[in-house]
C-alpha cells in the first residue's frame, strides 16, 4: 500500500518476460480471456496509467468492456466478480515527456474517460498536469483526486520504474505460449534493472492455468 493509493500491475508476457517484440509494436499477446481479465481489473480500479509509448501504439479508452466480463462470467472463469459498471468513469493517465500523443478522438471524447497527462514540461496537449513525472508524484497527486485502486498498464519502462519506488503492491501476470526473444525487446520491467539483493521479491497469490495460458497473482513483498 502506498498511502490510500493502491497500485496493481497488469501485464501480458511471454515465457521469456518480453511483453513486444524488439520493434516495441503492438498485438494482442495473450487470448481474448486475458483482455477480458483485464477488463475485469479495469472495473475494479479507478485509474489507469500507461507511458507515452504504450499509448501511442492504443490510443484507445483503457475502460472495461461490459461484453467481455459477461463472456468470461458465462464459462464461470475463476475471478471475474467487480463493482458495478453502471455510470462510472476512470481517470486514464497518461505519462509523457516528449508529449507525442494522438489526437485519438476515440479516447480524448469517451465519457467514461477522465485523461490526465504527466508531463515535465508544458504543451498543447488536454488535462496535462505539469511537474515532476516520477512515480511517487504521479500516485500523491492521483490519490489526491480520490483514486484509491490505481491499474498500472504500462510497459517495461514505467513499470520497473514503479518497482524501484516501492509502490507496486501487486502483479497480475499472465504468462502467454510463447516466446517471443530479441534483444532489446520489452520485458516486464526494464531501466536500468536491479541488483539481486534489491530485486523486488513477490509472493504468489494465485497461479491459475486456463487453455494454455496461466493466470498468477503477485503480492510485492514490503518486508
Ligand atoms: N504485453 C503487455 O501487457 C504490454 C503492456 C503495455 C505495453 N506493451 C507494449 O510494450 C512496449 C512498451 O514499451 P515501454 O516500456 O516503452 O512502455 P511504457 O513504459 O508504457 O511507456 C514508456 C514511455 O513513457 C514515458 N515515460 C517513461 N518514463 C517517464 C518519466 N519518468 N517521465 C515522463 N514520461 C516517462 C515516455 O513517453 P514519451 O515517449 O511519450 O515521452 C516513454 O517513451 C510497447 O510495444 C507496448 O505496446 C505491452
Amino acid at each position: 500500500m502506498s498511502g490510500r493509493l493502491r497500485v496493481i500491475g497488469n501485464t501480458a508476457t511471454a515465457l521469456d518476460g518480453r511483453i513486444a517484440t524488439a520493434a516495441y509494436d503492438h498485438f494482442a499477446l495473450g487470448t481474448w480471456r486475458d483482455r477480458a481479465y483485464m477488463s475485469v481489473l479495469r472495473a475494479r480500479a479507478d485509474a489507469v496509467l500507461v507511458g507515452g509509448r504504450t499509448f501511442r501504439n492504443w490510443p484507445l479508452p483503457l475502460v472495461p468492456d461490459p461484453e467481455a466480463i459477461a463472456r468470461l462470467r458465462a464459462e464461470h472463469f475463476f475471478d471475474c466478480d467487480t463493482p458495478d459498471l453502471h455510470d462510472r468513469t476512470w481517470v486514464n493517465a497518461i505519462v509523457t515527456r516528449t508529449l507525442d500523443l494522438p489526437a485519438a478522438p476515440r479516447f480524448w471524447g469517451d465519457p467514461r474517460v477522465r485523461p490526465r497527462v504527466y508531463a515535465p514540461t508544458g504543451g498543447a496537449v488536454a488535462s496535462l498536469v505539469v511537474g515532476p513525472t516520477d512515480p511517487a508524484h504521479v500516485a500523491a497527486d492521483l490519490a489526491s483526486t480520490g483514486v484509491e485502486t490505481l491499474l498500472l498498464e504500462c510497459g517495461g519502462d514505467l513499470m520497473a520504474q514503479w518497482l524501484a519506488a516501492g509502490l507496486v503492491d501487486e502483479l497480475y501476470v499472465t504468462l502467454c505460449p510463447l516466446v517471443l526473444g530479441g534483444r532489446g525487446a520489452p520485458s516486464l520491467a526494464d531501466g536500468p534493472g536491479f541488483a539481486y539483493r534489491d530485486a523486488p521479491r513477490l509472493r504468489l497469490r494465485h497461479a491459475v492455468p486456463v487453455g494454455d495460458e496461466l493466470f498468477l497473482r503477485y503480492e510485492v513483498d514490503k518486508g
